[in-house]
């Protein structure tokens, strides 16, 4: 089980630097400064990173904490950080692909029903993470992120229910 798990892990580390080679060709800088530093701050210790992203993120707000009650981590996080190449390849190329729209229409109205703004706290809390991880953060590298993850995250919002947000959650 464990080797298994192992051949899995490295088989997605593998399709993560051929989809990084393929994107670099031709890259624009903030795509550039936002590869540069996912290689610095996830590829050495990745379960590190993404286990960091969710302390920060659960404990950013007592929904978020709620929503994750029951969720275990451990398959969590590896979730995420496969889903992190559908968000670039999404930001690539503007085209969903069918595991972005599934994600996407999961965490939509009518499932999961997570409110819009609580993608803002989503993104705070991995620039967050990266700014613990990538010892190379800074002003720009903090953009590249913002510019790399909006076309997803706009793109999962458009699923959410218009008329909920996470303040309709305290009442
Ligand atoms: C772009 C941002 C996000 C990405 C890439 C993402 C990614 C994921 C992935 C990959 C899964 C697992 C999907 C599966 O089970 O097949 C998941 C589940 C989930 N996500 Fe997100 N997510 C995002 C934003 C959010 C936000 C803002 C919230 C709000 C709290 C949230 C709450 C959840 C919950 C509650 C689950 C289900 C956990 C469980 O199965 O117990 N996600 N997400």
């Amino acid at each position: 089980m464990y080797v298994r798990n192992t051949l899995i892990i490295n088989y997605i580390e593998y399709i993560y630097d051929v989809f990084l080679y393929i994107i670099n060709v031709n890259m624009k800088p903030y795509r550039k400064l936002f590869n540069n530093s996912f290689q610095r701050a996830i590829i050495p210790d990745s379960n590190s990173f993404y286990k960091r992203f969710y302390e920060i993120f659960v404990g950013s707000d007592p929904r978020i904490a709620e929503l994750f009650e029951k969720t275990f981590m451990n398959l969590q996080r590896e979730m995420l950080k496969q889903s992190m190449t559908y968000m670039m390849s999404f930001s690539a190329t503007l085209e969903p692909s069918d595991e972005m729209k599934e994600l996407a229409e999961m965490h939509g109205r009518g499932k999961l029903n997570i409110p819009a703004n609580l993608y803002e706290i989503w993104l705070e809390s991995m620039i967050k993470t990266v700014e613990e991880f990538d010892p190379k953060f800074d002003e720009n590298i903090e953009i590249a992120w913002r510019v790399m993850m909006a076309p997803g995250v706009a793109y999962m919002q458009s699923f959410c229910d218009k008329n909920k947000n996470a303040a309709d959650e305290t009442t």
